[in-house]
């Protein structure tokens, strides 16, 4: 059954130098909790404890915070800041973290293929930590891990996006077997306005059955000489079946400025805040 997750987090993450010029953008918080950590709790909520990083250099920080800090520990224990921990301390003991390396940065093809030391011969998720998801009940992971427990095959995430953003995005065309729910019938990786097959976006979540790691090494470069991951689901989508599916909630794209403020306004008043709440009423009792 479905159990692990990858995280490729090789990326530079250019778009916010210099601030990532010495930290991982995945470490940016939002509000007071690192990005890639959100991403890591919506595995967790979905049933997948075993959590693989394709990483790069720079990104040891990711490796600390999900290792048990004892100095921090040890200072902090049995003081009114033990709280701080909590949901840190709770996602350590829930999941187990292994890592890999892209020795290069090929494309986000190629770093899933560089996670297959880490994910074998089983299906797995994939989630890009810079697309923040967030959803009031199940998370669009969990959605996406019913969906694979009742058609078995590939799931890419998939939102409506304006016609003029649509360039940024792989694309996919399908025909619509239930509300929400489309069979691929092609995918594009960021296709100019006019020639894109539709206005739905692939987002950073997806669930590959094991077959797409011996697509990806056959799929050469394509856009911008990197090897996309978009080209090997569509060769799979081709050979059988490639589901995409609307999912339910509200996508924030972190890699960008504009996207990370608007995330983290979104997240302040809507998770930090009431849980914040919560925090004082169980200490006041
Ligand atoms: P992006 O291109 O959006 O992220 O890749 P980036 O390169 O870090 O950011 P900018 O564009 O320079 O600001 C999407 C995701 O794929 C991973 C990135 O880490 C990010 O999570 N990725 C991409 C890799 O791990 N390896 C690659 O070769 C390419």
């Amino acid at each position: 059954m479905l159990k692990k997750c990858l995280f490729p987090v090789a990326g530079y993450g250019t778009r916010f130098l210099p601030a990532t010029k010495a930290m991982p953008k995945e470490m940016l918080p939002l509000v007071n909790k690192p990005l890639v950590q959100y991403g890591v709790e919506e595995a967790i909520e979905a049933g997948l404890t075993e959590i693989g990083f394709v990483t790069g250099r720079g990104k040891r920080a990711i490796e600390d915070h999900f290792d048990t800090n004892f100095e921090l520990e040890q200072q902090i224990a049995g003081t009114s800041k033990e709280k701080y921990l909590e949901c840190i301390r709770r996602v350590i003991s829930d999941a187990s973290f292994s890592y890999t390396r892209q020795g290069e940065m090929r494309g986000l093809g190629d770093a899933i293929l560089q996670g297959r030391r880490l994910i074998g011969d089983e299906p797995f998720a994939v989630v890009l930590a810079d697309d923040l998801c967030l959803n009031e009940e199940l998370g669009v992971l969990g959605q996406m891990v019913q969906l694979y427990k009742q058609f078995r095959c590939s799931i890419v995430a998939v939102e409506e996006v304006p016609r003029e953003q649509i360039h940024k995005f792989g694309v996919i065309a399908g025909n619509e077997i239930k509300p929400g729910l489309y069979q691929v019938t092609d995918m594009v990786e960021k296709p100019p306005a006019e020639e894109a097959p539709s206005n739905m976006a692939i987002i950073g979540r997806y669930i590959l059955t094991p077959d797409i790691f011996e697509l990806i090494r056959e799929t050469p470069p394509g856009k911008n000489g990197e090897v996309q991951i978009t080209d090997a689901l569509l060769a799979q989508a081709q050979r059988g079946c490639v589901l995409a599916y609307a999912f339910k909630g509200r996508r924030f794209d972190c890699g960008s400025v504009d996207g990370f403020i608007e995330a983290t306004n979104y997240v302040y008043e809507n998770v930090y805040l009431p849980e914040q709440a919560r925090i004082d009423a169980a200490e006041k009792k």
